[in-house]
């Protein structure tokens, strides 16, 4: 269920952390936009770091690239993207607001999904440990409605979509009695479709400036490169192309922090298989996908799939890993089977053969795709939301900690001398000469060692290393773990063996 209160304290903590900023704050921000602090760079590089390494370096035949942000016009002509990159808008007329139509009635049935969730809790008070949530999620007759309700509402907004048939979707919103959540009309224009792609112009002067777009997606970039990585890398069928950087979305509702910007980063990959083979490589990259969410630890019950009623253009099959966001479930990363409708316009657009000669079957072919796409600020709003937590202490005081994944965590080790005097200051700054070739690490000797403690719990820092008086004559220190608040006492030497334990990549690429 949505929870707008733990929502606004992600935003909070984000920007008093220096995780994120709202872009150009001083001039009052622009929507939509957003910048990344000191630790939020880190943390966003660290996810970055872990995908690619779970994609690239793990797996032999997925290489990397990184295109150009600007493309020649022509890709999206070819792509699709300047005929069928729209969504459907409507105003209200009384508000003056702009709605994307689709998500007024995705909003109508998630509200269907929390009276599910709140039956199911109820009844779990009711039934106690003899609840089964599967059964009774079949058989009670209120939740049976409100899950037929709510899928026979998507499966006809996905319909009148796919066939652009805009009036039904209105139809669909006065049907339902959907108000307009600023001003409670229920006044409507008709539904319009509104292309999202920014346009930009390349040249010196107004006469002979060409019309460019900011690319919406990363992956062209990967199909239009498909001959010249496969020729220079000598890549063999089946084999990937794997890519992160910026796209860009003329987004009509830009709400909900970074989870929908106007310009964010994406982690594509493009999986080139043989015709007739992409349905198996799609279920095998769903599985792969989600263990791969999973081996951060954020809890199996925050994931489910989503397939697709209404299919893009160019897909056969698509489905969205939705992550329990703290205003629901949402999208978090799209696995799509794209046939071979990119290469293949491409090919026409181009008029430049896009093939793949297969020595095994001795035939040419256009190569089809599956594409795992994901959000990089999507997932950074999933760690971070995630991770967030107000907890309350057996002494009964309380702590805000965030519990980021080790290996995500921006500072790995603060090391903290208990008192600003008798050399404890230069010890731990020895320690961190000694560490920081390995860690990031930070150095805090203000304030009491309690109040450093929770600065560091709430950075979402794992490890504490304190330096006190019987560090100089024995040479050990205490390590403090963040999430379990315990402390060892450990030799200096034995500190980076023990961090590396927990924050190594190896570690965690192990899960995947
Ligand atoms: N190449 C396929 C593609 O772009 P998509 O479902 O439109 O598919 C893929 O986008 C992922 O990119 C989404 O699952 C989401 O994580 C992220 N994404 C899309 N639009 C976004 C936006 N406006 N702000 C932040 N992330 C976005």
């Amino acid at each position: 269920m949505a929870d707008q209160n733990k929502f606004k304290k992600v935003i909070a903590h984000a920007k008093e952390y220096g995780y994120i900023f709202q872009s150009s704050e001083i001039y009052d921000g622009l929507s939509a936009v957003y910048d990344y602090g000191q630790n939020g760079v880190e943390l966003k590089k660290n996810i970055r770091e872990f995908w690619w390494q779970a994609m690239v370096q793990m797996n032999e035949n997925i290489v990397g690239l990184d295109a150009a942000i600007f493309m020649h016009p022509t890709t999206w002509k070819a792509s699709g993207h300047v005929d069928a990159f729209n969504d459907p808008l409507i105003d209200n007329k009384d508000s003056k607001k702009r709605y994307r139509a689709d998500v007024l009635i995705e909003d109508y049935v998630a509200k269907l999904e929390a009276k599910i969730e709140k039956e199911v809790k109820k009844a779990a008070k009711r039934f106690g440990d003899a609840f089964d949530k599967a059964e009774f999620l079949a058989t009670n007759g209120r939740v049976k409605q409100y899950k037929e309700k709510g899928d026979a509402i998507l499966k006809r907004m996905g319909k009148s979509l796919e066939n652009e048939d805009l009036a039904d979707v209105k139809a669909l919103i006065e049907e339902l009695e959907i108000a307009c959540p600023l001003s409670g009309s229920r006044n409507w224009t008709d539904v319009k479709q509104f292309n999202l792609m920014f346009g930009t112009k390349l040249g010196a002067s107004a006469e002979s400036a060409m019309d460019l777009y900011l690319r919406p997606e990363t992956a062209q970039g990967i199909f239009v490169n498909f001959l010249n990585v496969q020729k220079s890398g000598r890549m063999k069928i089946p084999f990937g192309i794997a890519q992160t950087g910026k796209a860009f979305r003329n987004e009509i509702v830009a709400r909900q922090f970074i989870f929908r910007m106007r310009e964010f980063e994406q982690m594509e990959m493009q999986f080139f298989v043989r015709p007739g083979e992409e349905l198996k490589w799609y279920e095998s990259w769903k599985e792969k996908r989600l263990k791969w969410h999973l081996a951060l630890g954020l809890g199996a019950d925050n994931y489910r799939f989503h397939d697709h009623d209404k299919l893009a253009h160019y897909a056969n099959a698509a489905a969205d890993i939705e992550f329990k966001f703290p205003f629901g479930f949402k999208e978090l990363e799209g696995i799509h089977s794209r046939t071979n409708f990119d290469l293949s316009s491409h090919q026409k657009f181009s008029g430049k053969k896009v093939q793949y000669f297969d020595h095994e079957l001795g035939e040419s072919y256009v190569p089809y795709v599956v594409e795992t796409s994901i959000g990089l600020d999507r997932m950074f709003l999933a760690v971070f939301s995630n991770a967030l937590q107000d907890e309350t202490l057996e002494d009964g005081s309380t702590r805000t900690v965030l519990k980021l994944p080790a290996v995500l965590a921006p500072v790995k080790a603060a090391v903290l001398p208990l008192v600003k005097k008798d050399g404890l200051p230069e010890v731990a700054r020895k320690i961190i000469a000694d560490l920081k070739f390995d860690f990031t690490m930070a150095y805090d000797e203000k304030d009491a060692i309690g109040r450093r403690y929770r600065r560091q719990d709430a950075n979402g820092t794992p490890f504490c290393i304190t330096v006190d008086h019987d560090t100089l004559n024995d040479n050990t220190v205490t390590i403090r773990h963040r999430d379990t608040m315990q402390q060892d006492r450990v030799k200096i030497t034995d500190l980076k063996a023990l961090i590396s334990e927990k924050v190594a990549l190896r570690y965690w690429l192990e899960k995947c």
